[in-house]
Formats: C-alpha cells, structure tokens, sequence
C-alpha cells in the first residue's frame, strides 16, 4: 500500500494504477462504515484508492473541525487490512494553497436540510470531492447511505458537470444496538452512548408505521419527534420526510421517501436516516 501526501505523488502514483479505479473519500478515524465502502471497492475494481483528508472547508466557525477524531497510524493500519492500493493523505495547505478561491455549489439540494442548519457544508463537501475526483480520476466513487443527503448532492454535481464518474452508494453500518456508525460517536460518554439508541430506534418506529400504511408525512414525522422526546439526553435538530429523489419534503408518503433526522446528544450532533417506499 503505497501512502502518498502531495498532489505531485498522488498524480504518480494514480497514474500507475491499473483500471477501473475505485476511490473511498473519507476524514478518517476510520469504522466499520469507511471499511464497508473500501471493502465494496475493493470487490467492484482492480485498484483502490481511499482519501484522508479533514475538511476545513466544510466545518461552520463553531463546528468541531478542531476537535475533530484523528488517528493517521490506525487508519493505516486498517487500510493496509484491507488491501487498499493507495492512500491520499494531503495537509490542508497542500489541498488549499495560499490563494485558493474556486468552490463547488450544487444550488438548492444544498440549502435545505442539513445544508440549511451547516451553512456552507456543501459548499465545502463538492469543492472537496471534485478536488479529488480531479487528482485521482476514479471510475467509481463510494459513498455512505448514513450521509443521505451528502449522497445526492454528489450524484447531482456527478450529474451538472457530466464527471465520467460512476457513484455507488452502500448501505449503513451500524453497531448491534442500531446506533449508525460515526466517527462523532467518540464524543458519547456512556450515558449518551446509551440514549444515542433513540434515533435508530424512532426511524425503525416510523418505518414500521409507514409498513402498517401511516402515509401521512406530518404523522410520520410527529412520531419521529415524540419518541426523541421521550429520551430527555437528546435534543432533535429536525425530523424530515422527504421525496428519496430530490429531497422535497411530502405531505404524503406516495413515493420512495427518506426519513431524516439530526439530533444533539451532549456535545455531539448526530445523524440517521432510514428509506421507505423502495
Ligand atoms: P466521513 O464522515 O469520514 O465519511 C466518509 C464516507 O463514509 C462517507 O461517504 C460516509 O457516508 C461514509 N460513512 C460514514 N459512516 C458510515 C456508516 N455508518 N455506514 C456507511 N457509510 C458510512 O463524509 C465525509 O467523511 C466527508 O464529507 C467527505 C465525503 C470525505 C468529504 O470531505
């Protein structure tokens, strides 16, 4: 596994790599979650390369990018495991020279949801990734359905700037008592690690609604939001029921939607999602 840290090395390296290229983006202090989508990768390509890199550009000035989980040396290791060809691990100053100024904006799929609480985080998320998707010019790129949104704002700027680039979504990791796998959930005591349960546990009640044929969007969403309540660790950010598609909200379940949430446990600000209608 080679490890490279400049755009200089990562063009090289990229350049020696037999096709299809399958690429992993990530910020590292990796879970089981980044290693589902490296593992998917891996089955789908001849050559994987996976990015480290903490994105200033997508953190809001009171967000958590300082404090942000780090552990280069562990996420080489797991990497190494899973016989990953070659990892991006640039410094901010590499990504960013002095004198960067050109960004990447989807427009409205940005705006709304999270986009609307994290203004700016799309912004920062697509000029980042077409950042990387210039340098290492994969065939296919892996994303988390745990970042739902994150998902579609990809396949849209995939889409708007015709990228020759294929975006495969995997499924949530999460751990056996539901919690979706986060990098933030190292900021949970065990208290909150505990309470953190509630939010995989109000979508599963809002699907299982939805399969008992609850089609009212506002119903859906109340349930969501009384269940949060009923766990006095955490506080909901919002609750959303959403066109799986193009993220509009619905009055009425009559199509695949997406149940969203946020949610503040302590100091960390979660989030899940869970599909119904497919
Ligand atoms: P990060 O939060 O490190 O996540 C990297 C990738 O792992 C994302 O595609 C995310 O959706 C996926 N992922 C995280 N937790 C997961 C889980 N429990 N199950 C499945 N997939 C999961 O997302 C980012 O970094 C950044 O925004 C990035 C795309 C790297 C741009 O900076």
């Amino acid at each position: 596994m080679k490890v490279v840290a400049t755009i200089k090395d990562v063009r090289a390296a990229r350049a020696a790599l037999p096709s299809p290229v399958g690429f992993v983006p990530t910020m590292g202090y990796l879970h089981e979650g980044h290693l589902a989508l490296v593992r998917a990768a891996r089955t789908q390509n001849q050559s994987v390369v996976v990015s480290i890199f903490v994105n200033p550009k997508q953190f809001g000035p009171n967000e958590d990018y300082a404090s942000y989980p780090r552990d280069l040396d562990r996420d080489l290791r797991l990497l190494e495991q899973e016989a990953v060809d070659l990892v991006f691990a640039p410094s901010v100053e590499e990504m960013y020279p002095p004198g960067f100024s050109t960004f990447v904006d989807v427009g409205p799929l940005g705006e709304i949801l999270e986009g609307a609480r994290r203004p700016g985080h799309f912004r920062g998320v697509a000029t980042v990734v077409t950042r990387l998707f210039c340098l290492i010019q994969p065939d296919r790129a892996y994303f988390g359905q745990k970042d739902a949104q994150q998902c579609v704002v990809i396949k849209k700027l995939v889409a708007d700037l015709g990228m020759p680039i294929e975006i495969v979504t995997v499924p949530t990791v999460r751990e056996p008592d539901g919690l979706a796998m986060s990098s933030r959930n190292v900021y949970l005591d065990p208290d909150q690690r505990i309470a953190a349960r509630v939010l995989s546990a109000s979508l599963r009640a809002a699907a299982e609604a939805y399969e008992r044929g609850e089609r009212n969007a506002e119903a859906l969403r109340r349930l969501v939001s009384q269940i949060i309540a009923g766990e006095p660790r955490a506080q909901l950010d919002y609750v959303s029921v959403a066109d799986a598609e193009t993220l509009e909200e619905l009055s009425t379940v009559d199509r695949p939607a997406l149940i969203s949430l946020a949610a503040w446990i302590g100091r960390a600000r979660l989030i899940d999602n869970i599909i119904v209608g497919q």
